[in-house]
Order: structure tokens, then sequence, then C-alpha cells
């Protein structure tokens, strides 16, 4: 049996990945953070279901850099997948040395930690579509520039490059997946995606008004986080280390998102959609589109879910959130509100 360490497997992409390697047969061990309230929430049917056999969970940090190689030691790891970073660009600003520290130096130290561990661990790197900064309308491949445009994308390029320079100086078995953006019903609620789709199930059942955006033109290349977590797998089976892009070739901007998600409960977006400047950010990231070739020759990926299938399936699972909500609402137990105050 294959034993898996994965950061970050709280997060979106940690509950596909995690069900995904459970289901390979892996034993999987995951880091989590010590919190006010329990935020297990994604994962729960998984330890529910593998909790006593195949899941174990230690409370870690990236910053916590001894935590990290005590747990490499003890668990000796056939795989490493890299997951943790407070991920959210427009936090990042607000939050600019703390993203750095855990972008940065989180990285290194996890390197280091699997560098005195065992040098044979493979590690996959969570890199992002980020990195490019968006200002051309090219589709971006492993060899296009990287342009920062915020703290977030700029540690994620120094993890990138360290994850490499790792690879070139140690033989190491070190992967950068670049990954545009990816989506799903486990989307935290603040990505623009699901901000829309939680929007939509609330305002087609008469328990939220409006939902209040930022920029509408930008473009992503928004694919579906579970096709993207076999890719990640895909690449630490492939024979050599190396980059690869994951996306899905496809962009379509904020505004074309918001119209299909509206669309979808036949409704019309721009009766509900008010543009606010608190959602603006410092710097914005325009344009992606991405060049996953060199990923589907090599390691045989590419993406499974089209652009209206996961509008579909975010909306109908918000619908049923709605639908739990109101009932709550009809007892007196939350309230309806005029925008997500959570967004
Ligand atoms: P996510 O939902 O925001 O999850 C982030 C995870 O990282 C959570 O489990 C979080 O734990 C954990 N984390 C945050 N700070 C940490 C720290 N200091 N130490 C340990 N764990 C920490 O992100 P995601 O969408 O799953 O993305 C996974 C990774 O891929 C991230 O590195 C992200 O930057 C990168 N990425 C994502 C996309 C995308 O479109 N989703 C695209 C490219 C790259 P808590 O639950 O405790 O907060
Ligand atoms: N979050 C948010 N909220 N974004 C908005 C809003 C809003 O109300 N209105 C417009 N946008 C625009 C943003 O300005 C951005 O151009 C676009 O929608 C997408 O924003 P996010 O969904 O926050 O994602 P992101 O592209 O900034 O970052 C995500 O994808 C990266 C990969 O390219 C994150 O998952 C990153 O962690 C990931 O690396």
């Amino acid at each position: 049996m294959k034993v898996a360490f994965i950061t970050g497997i709280t997060g979106q992409d940690g509950y596909y990945l995690t069900k995904l390697l459970l289901e390979k047969d892996y034993i999987v061990h995951g880091t989590i953070r010590r919190a006010s309230l329990i935020n297990t929430e994604r994962i729960d049917p998984l330890i529910s279901k593998y909790g006593n056999d195949r899941l174990y969970l230690h409370y870690s940090d990236l910053l916590d850099s001894s935590s990290l190689t005590n747990l490499l030691n003890k668990i000796l790891p056939d795989e490493v997948y890299n997951l943790a970073a407070q991920s959210h660009v427009s936090v990042s600003f607000k939050n600019p040395i703390y993203t750095t520290q855990v972008g940065t130096l989180g990285s290194i130290s996890l390197l280091e930690a699997l560098r005195n561990t065992n040098k044979s661990i493979k590690f996959y790197q969570a890199s992002s579509s980020e990195m490019y900064g968006g200002a051309s309308k090219t589709k971006l491949n492993e060899k296009s520039p990287f342009d920062p445009k915020s703290p977030y994308a700029a540690s994620k390029v120094f993890a990138h490059d360290v994850t490499k320079l790792y690879r070139e100086s140690y033989d190491m078995f070190t992967v950068n997946g670049i990954l545009f953006n990816h989506e799903s019903p486990m989307r935290g609620e603040t990505f623009v995606t699901r901000k829309i789709t939680r929007a939509v199930g609330r305002i087609k059942l008469g328990i939220q008004e409006k939902v209040l955006l930022g920029n509408l033109d930008a473009f992503r290349d928004w694919g579906f986080a579970g096709d993207y977590v076999e890719g990640m797998w895909m690449m630490l089976q492939h024979h050599t280390p190396d980059d690869w892009v994951l996306a899905t070739g496809e962009s379509i901007s904020v505004k074309e998102f918001a119209k299909a998600a509206f669309e979808a409960v036949n409704l019309n977006w721009k009766d509900y959609v008010e543009v606010s400047e608190k959602y603006f950010r410092p710097n914005e990231v325009e344009y992606l589109l991405g060049d996953y070739s060199k990923a589907e020759k090599e390691i045989g990926w590419k993406p499974k879910t089209s652009i209206t299938e996961l509008v579909n399936m975010m909306v109908e699972s918000d619908l049923k959130l709605a639908k739990q909500e109101k009932v709550l609402i009809e007892n007196n137990l939350l309230k309806p509100t005029w925008d997500n105050p959570k967004s």
C-alpha cells in the first residue's frame, strides 16, 4: 500500500485528492491546523468512511518546520502533496507577510524536511497560473515567463523555483503542477465562481436579493477540481519529474460565468449583480488561458468536465444548500440577506 502525506488536506483540492487516493487504496496522512472551531467540514465524509482505517490527521502548520520534519520521519510517505497556502489573491494584499511566509518559507521547509528524511520521496508543489500575471492573451505553457501581480503570486514563483532547484541540485523527484483556476461545489465561498453560484441558489429561493462583485471583465480558464487532482497524481506516477500545466484551453469572463450561472435557474444576471469597489484589487490579473498539451502528451491528462457542466454542477449543489438555509429561515434560525455577508 502506498502512503501519501498532504498539506492543506482541509481545502478544496485536499478533499478531492484525498478521496482519489483513498479510492486508489492509499494510506493518507494530512495536516490540519488548530482553529477555535473545527474546520474539517469538507473531509468529514471521508473521515467517517476511512478515519479508523486509512486516513490520519495531524496538527501542523507549514510555518512549524519541526512538526513537518517529525511527521515525515515518522510517516515515511511515498508521495508528498504540498497544497497548503493562504490561497486567496485578494487577501494576500491584506496579509502580505503571512501569505509570503507560508508560500516561501513553508515550501522550502517542507523540501528541506524531505531532503533530510529520504530524498526518494516524491514531491508535488501546487504552482499556479497566477504566476504568469495575465497581461497577454496568448495561451500560456510551461515556458511562458512569470510576471507575478500579487504577494500570493510572488510567493508561488519562489516555491516553484525552489521546487525545480531541489530537483536539479539534489536529484530529488520534485514536480510543479502549474494549475489554472479549478472550481467545484467544494470551492471556498469567497472565490468568485462559488460566490456567484451561492448567490444564484439563495436568490432563486428568495433568501438573498443581490450579489456584489468586483471586476467583471477578468477572464479565467476555469476547470473542475476533481479532474485536476487526478493530474497531480499522474504527475507523480510519471517516470521523470518535471513541470506541467493543467488547464482547459478555454477562457471566459467573470460576467460570462455569472450569466451562465443565473441562466441555469432561468434568471437574468443583470437583475441581481452589482459592482462594488470593495472587490477590486490593487493589481489585477486580467486574462488567463492555459495550454495543457505537454501534460496530455507526456502524462496522458486532459480535462473531462466542460464549463457548462461545471456551472450546472455548482448551481445544483448550491440550490440544495439554499433549500436547507430556507428551512432555517422559516424557523427563525437565520435571516434572509441583501448581499451574502460572508462574501
Ligand atoms: P484552499 O481551499 O484555500 O485550501 C488551502 C489549504 O491550505 C487549507 O487546507 C488550509 O487550511 C491550508 N493552509 C493554509 N495556510 C496554512 C498553513 N500556514 N499551514 C498549513 N496549512 C495551511 O485552496 P485550494 O483551492 O484547495 O488550492 C490548493 C493549493 O493549490 C493552494 O496552494 C493553492 O494556492 C493552489 N492553487 C489553487 C488553484 C485553484 O484554482 N484552486 C489553482 C492553482 C493553484 P485551513 O483549512 O486550516 O485554512
Ligand atoms: N474573489 C472574488 N470576489 N473575485 C472577484 C470578484 C469577487 O467578488 N469579482 C470579480 N472578481 C474577479 C477577481 O478580480 C479575479 O480577476 C477573478 O474574479 C477570479 O478571482 P478569484 O475567484 O478570487 O480567483 P483568482 O483567479 O484570483 O485566484 C484563484 O486561482 C488561482 C489560479 O489562477 C485562487 O484559487 C488562487 O489560489 C489560484 O492560484
